[in-house]
């Protein structure tokens, strides 16, 4: 008999013979009626399968354990319970793969942090469950709403001998025996035998190439897997996490903000109508009780556009009025975690779009702030109105999110041949490797703007789950790198 998926059972009118197969959540067992919660990872929830411990074999009925696997048929009935519209009434049970004691998920109320060391098994949880068709869920947010504003999916490479974002932690690529590396004579390793014949590493960024794609397209995203090797151990960051980049021409920074907003909210609303089962599983005590209110209050928002010299001023106020933050935040520092929470969780209590940024802690890329006199190109910036000299800004927008801090960097583009070109100088960076993306300021420029939304954070927002090693199948994070 052909099998009928939970989702759909569920779905349908009592009456009919229906074959369910799934994994057993629990089985009650009584003198007179079984009752086994049935769950095929389509759905949240379970079907009720009952059965009349008369018909059955009873050493069958003991193998019916949690985390079995079986194969029901029955009849299709109205169910008397509360909590369902159908049931299974069960002819016929075959048990497809037992299920010892020794299961790791066998028991209710694992921390994740166990759960993470079973992570094979704990896609079987519920919590993984709802997270995992989310995460599905919002993928399909991402090309449809792309795919609809006339942006054409991209394939950048993933093995690249540039370094996107110039901070140096990439991941080597080589076929090198690393027990007999050949070294010239200042002791640097020889790569013209190496596979590409140079030294390349795992991409951290699709962006260099997605701007080839963008200045030729007009509009396009990438949707793809991104590498990092920062030693960062926080609930936030992955060695290997799914980034969203798009990028586009003739836009402008304003335009890239209207930008992130609408696909962001465009996301959320997405999650709130088609993953309601699993958000409303996910919106409770356990985990997380704001979750749903969290997600429409978004969508009622206008994020607040904050430039960083006006961030600034706020902390400065704050720390006046008695605030303490652990790390300093002058006119020219990067913000820190604590800093972005501030403004976004207790100052304006929506998600904040920090623009113009000093140049010393952005990428290369960044259009750079025209300068308020022209004289001193390293002077302020237009548009600045704070007390302290603060040399040129760039047109970095990130979004700042509550609970989560940056879920998107990007930024307009350099478009301009000679100042693109004297910032890769100031930053003393190896040209060799960037001459092809330097060739599109010099044959049709054109001004252009994009950014990278990281999939995992964006997982994180709308599950309101805590630790970014819970939003994807199998993380990599330093010194763990199992399933
Ligand atoms: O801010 P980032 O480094 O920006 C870029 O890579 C640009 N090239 C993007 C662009 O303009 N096309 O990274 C973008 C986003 C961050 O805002 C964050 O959400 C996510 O990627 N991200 C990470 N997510 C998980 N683990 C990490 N280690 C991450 N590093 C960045
Ligand atoms: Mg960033």
């Amino acid at each position: 008999m052909k099998r009928t998926k939970i989702i759909d059972l569920l779905a349908a009118q009592p009456g009919g013979e229906v074959c369910a197969k799934g994994w057993v959540r629990s089985h009650r067992g009584s003198k007179n009626v079984d009752f086994i919660a049935l769950n095929d990872g389509s759905t949240i929830k379970n079907i009720q399968v009952v059965a009349d411990p008369a018909q059955f074999d009873e050493e069958l009925l003991k193998l019916i354990t949690t985390g079995a696997c079986i194969s029901v048929e029955g009849n299709l009935v109205e169910s008397v319970g509360s909590g369902q519209a159908v049931e299974i009434q069960a002819t016929k049970i075959e048990v497809l793969g037992t299920c010892g004691a020794d299961y790791p998920m066998q028991k209710k109320g694992q921390t994740f942090e166990y759960m993470r060391q079973h992570a094979h098994m704990r896609l079987r949880t519920n919590t993984f469950g709802a997270v995992m068709r989310i995460r599905h869920n919002m993928a399909m947010a991402i090309h449809t709403y792309f795919h609809e504003h006339g942006f054409f999916y991209f394939h950048t490479p993933l093995i690249t001998a540039s370094d996107c974002e110039g901070a140096g932690n990439m991941f080597q690529v080589t076929t090198k025996n690393l027990y007999d590396l050949q070294k010239d004579e200042q002791g640097r390793i020889i790569y013209d035998d190496d596979f590409f014949g140079e030294q390349t590493s795992l991409t951290v960024s699709g962006q260099l190439e997605g701007e080839l794609g963008a200045t030729a397209l007009g509009a396009i995203y990438t949707f793809g897997p991104t590498f990092r090797a920062e030693n960062s151990n926080t609930p936030r960051h992955l060695a290997e996490f799914w980034m969203i980049e798009p990028e586009v021409a003739f836009l402008d920074q304003e335009e890239l903000m209207d930008l992130e907003e609408d696909f962001i909210k465009y996301c959320v609303r997405w999650a709130l109508d088609h993953c309601q089962d699993d958000l409303e599983f996910l919106n409770n005590p356990r985990l997380d009780p704001h979750l749903i209110e969290r997600l429409q209050g978004v969508l009622k928002e206008e994020f607040v556009r904050l430039p960083y010299t006006e961030g600034i001023n706020i902390l400065q106020e704050a720390i006046k009025n008695g605030k303490k933050f652990e790390f300093p935040c002058n006119w020219g520092d990067d913000l820190a975690s604590e800093h972005e929470r501030y403004l976004v969780e207790e100052h304006f209590k929506k998600p904040v779009i920090m623009t113009d940024y000093p140049r010393a802690f952005k990428s290369f890329y960044m259009k750079q702030n025209a300068p308020v006199d022209a004289a001193n190109p390293d002077g302020a910036s237009v548009g600045y109105h704070g007390s302290v000299a603060p040399g040129p800004t760039m047109q970095g927008t990130d979004v700042l999110f509550p609970s989560i801090g940056e879920i998107i960097g990007g930024s307009v583009r350099e478009a301009d041949y000679d100042k693109l070109m004297n910032e890769i100088d100031r930053r003393q960076m190896d040209k060799t490797h960037l001459w092809w993306y330097i060739d599109t300021r010099r044959w049709g420029s054109c001004p252009h703007a994009g950014f990278g939304l990281g999939f995992e954070r964006l997982i994180l927002f709308v599950t309101g789950m805590q630790n970014i090693r819970d939003v994807i199948p199998f993380p990599r994070t330093p010194k763990s790198a199992a399933f």
